[in-house]
């Protein structure tokens, strides 16, 4: 089954709204109305509204970080999926390992907030991803299905095929430290056999994305391999040039 590849820009906590309108605006040149691959970036909450305007003629996509699963209430310093939605945001990176790390997020909640982003239109990006200790203790495969197990309990294999995973080894975030096309595949190809187990036939058109510092001199030959379908991009998705080329690997 063909998979339409998406390049997506977690810019974590960077950018005021003036810098996220020129780097949004510059995605947006550079993709212009090419849907192959599809590209998302994901400003903090204080700059979706500048980087909206700034994709508005383009086909370039919006997503928040995060988003709480219901949908208003007496809950401080949250932001509900209805009210990205109703921003413009069309997607949400889900569980990253930076929220299951330094804000306790578990799969849980990730499923919790999985079911709201499902029930609004939205596509969830769901990360998983084992530490460094854990991959030195070949846990890797036991860390990963427990949290795709966790993170997609209850859904239906018309819910799945609308997610998007992204599978992210903790230890190469941030530290430009890739894992190898071959270690990447591996992984990918291990979550695609779960996806089946679970949603059957539906796996082969879930979109499965690597991150991990993903670079323009290595994206090309991660994005080739049979079961990785994009990225999710962190450092290199801060400078139009190094993302509009992350997004020419995947055309
Ligand atoms: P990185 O981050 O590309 O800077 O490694 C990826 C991510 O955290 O999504």
């Amino acid at each position: 089954m063909a998979r339409t590849k998406i390049v997506a820009g977690n810019w974590k906590m960077y950018t005021l709204p003036a810098e996220a309108q020129a780097l949004a605006g510059a995605v947006a040149s550079f993709t212009g109305g090419s849907l192959s691959p599809e590209v998302v970036v994901c400003p903090p909450f204080t700059s979706l509204v500048a980087a909206i305007a700034a994709v508005k003629s383009s086909a370039v996509k919006v997503g928040g970080q995060n988003m709480y699963w219901e949908d208003e209430g007496a809950f401080t310093g949250e932001v509900s999926g209805k009210m990205l939605l109703t921003l413009g945001c069309s997607h949400v990176i889900l569980g990253h390992s930076e929220r299951r790390q330094y804000f306790f997020e578990t799969d849980f909640s990730v499923n919790s907030k999985l079911k709201k982003a499902l029930s609004l239109g939205m596509t969830p990006i769901v990360c998983v991803g084992e530490t460094l200790d854990q991959r030195e203790a070949n846990q890797t495969e036991q860390v990963v299905r427990t949290q795709i197990e966790g993170c997609y309990d209850g859904l239906t294999a018309e819910q799945a095929e609308r997610t998007v995973v992204a599978y992210e080894p903790v230890w190469a975030i941030g530290t430009g430290k890739t894992a190898s096309p071959a270690q990447a595949e591996e992984v990918h190809s291990f979550i695609r056999g779960l996806l089946r187990k679970k949603f059957g036939n539906t796996a082969e058109g879930i979109r499965i994305l690597y991150g991990g510092s993903v670079k323009p001199d290595n994206a090309r030959e991660l994005f080739s391999q049979l079961n990785i379908d994009g990225g999710l991009v962190g450092g290199a998705s801060l400078k139009a040039e190094s993302f509009n080329k992350i997004i020419e690997a995947a055309r």
